[in-house]
Order: C-alpha cells, then structure tokens, then sequence
C-alpha cells in the first residue's frame, strides 16, 4: 500500500511555527506584496532575507511534533510519500524519508540571478547575508517558491499522488493553486483523510473522512484506522 501525506502548515502549528492564514498567522502581521514576491526582493532584498533569516531561527529553534513522528514511524509498515507545501524540514528531521517540498525548503538558498534552479546550497545557521553569493556572483535567495513563481516540483508530485491508495491531507487550507489541486489526481485511493480542526469548512468533497482535530491527535485516530488496513 502506497501512503501519501499532503501537509501544510497546520501540520507544524503543534511544534509553535505558526500558519498563514489562522488568526494572528503569517499573513495577518506581513504583506506577502513585500516579502514573499520576486518583486519584492527585486525592492528590497534585505527586507526579505531578514524575514525569512527571522522564519528559519524559528524553524531551527522548533522540534518536529507527535504527526511528523507518527508519519516518520509509518514507513515501518509501508511505503510513504510526504508531499509539503511547508518549507520546514521537520518532516525531515522526525525521520521520513521521501520529503517532496512543492514551495521550497528554507534551510537552503538558490541564486538570485537567471539560473535559479540549477543548484542549491545548504544554509549554515539560520542566516543568509549579503555577502552570500552564487559562483556567478548573484546574490543568494531564499529555495522558496514566491507567489507569481512557478512550482518546480509540480510534475513530481503529479504521479506520486496518482499512485496513492492512502491519501492523508493535514493542515492545509487548501487556497493555494496549484498545490491544492493535487490532491484530486489521487482517484485510486480507496481511503482518503483530511485532519484539521477546521476541516469541516474546507468544502473537500465527500469521499475525504473528515478529522476535525489537531495533526498529533488527528494523526493517532488515522494511524489507528490504516493500520486495519495495512496489518
Ligand atoms: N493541526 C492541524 N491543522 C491545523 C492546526 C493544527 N494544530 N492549526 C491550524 N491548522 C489548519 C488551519 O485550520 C488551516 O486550515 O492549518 C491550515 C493552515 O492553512 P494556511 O495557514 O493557509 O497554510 P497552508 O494551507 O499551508 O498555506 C498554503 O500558502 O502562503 C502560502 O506558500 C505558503 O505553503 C503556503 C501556502
């Protein structure tokens, strides 16, 4: 049995990284227009190294949670395919091991300058100056996909989640295209989750089990159900 998880950031709210979109989130105290666009960094590339320098110290001062543990501990029974829109890596450092980042990953940065994807560097730390430079002397970048931006690891995800007999969407609010539009590619899975408190607002259609509760204890409820499956 294929598992797919597809998360979002109500996946690490329990490890204190907060969302976008809930009260007091992200989006509630920074304009995306300013620090999450390439016309902003093209304004002011300080504002936006600052801002995501602030968001990776926090990232590396949190720990994966009881969900990142749980989903890490599942592929013991099967084969698992974490698919996030986060740009944590907590996900990673709970332990799973196929961790497909549709936006990005923040412990790395790219060039600023015209070839962008041809390679990534590991930040050292939680940040990245001025002085960090390409080897074609471009400034480098947050590995983060900024709205306007394209979703390089779009047509990975594509058939991982084609090939899903388990789908498990957790902490997403679904609003952000085309990552949200994923998950209707997995038509094979014959049982689907959604876990989030607020699940039942998403308006996902009908063929979802809808967990209305956090990711830790929305994830023990579905362990417990896959593993009649599974085992
Ligand atoms: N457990 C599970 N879900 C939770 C929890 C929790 N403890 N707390 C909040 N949530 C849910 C919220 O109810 C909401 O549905 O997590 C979701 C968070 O939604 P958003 O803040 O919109 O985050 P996300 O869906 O990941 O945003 C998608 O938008 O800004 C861009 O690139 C950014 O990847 C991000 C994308």
């Amino acid at each position: 049995m294929k598992v797919v998880i597809f998360s979002g950031a109500g996946m690490s709210a329990e490890s204190g990284i907060q969302t976008f979109r809930d009260s007091d989130g992200l989006w509630e105290n920074y304009r995306i227009e300013e620090v999450a666009t390439p016309e902003a960094w093209s304004a002011d590339p300080d504002m936006v190294t600052e801002f995501y320098n602030m968001r990776r110290k926090a990232i590396i001062d949190a720990n994966p949670n009881r969900a990142h543990e749980l989903i890490a501990t599942l592929e013991d029974l099967t084969e698992v395919h974490v698919i996030t829109q986060n740009i944590d890596d907590l996900h990673e450092r709970s332990g799973s091991q196929n961790v497909l980042h549709l936006h990005g990953n923040i412990r790395y940065a790219k060039s600023s300058g015209p070839n962008q994807e041809k390679e990534y560097y590991r930040i050292d730390g939680w940040k990245l100056t001025e002085n960090d430079k390409c080897p074609e002397g471009y400034r480098l970048r947050p590995h983060v996909v900024w709205f306007g931006e394209s979703v390089p690891a779009y047509n990975e995800a594509v058939p991982i989640l084609s090939e899903a007999d388990i789908l498990i969407v957790i902490g997403t609010s679904l609003q952000v295209y085309p990552a949200a539009g994923l998950i209707h590619y997995a038509e094979r899975a014959s049982h689907k989750f959604v876990i989030d408190p607020k699940a039942a607002s998403l308006g996902i259609s009908d063929d979802f089990r809808i967990i209305s509760k956090g990711a830790e204890s929305g994830m023990e409820d579905v362990l417990k159900e896959i593993k009649k499956v599974l085992i």
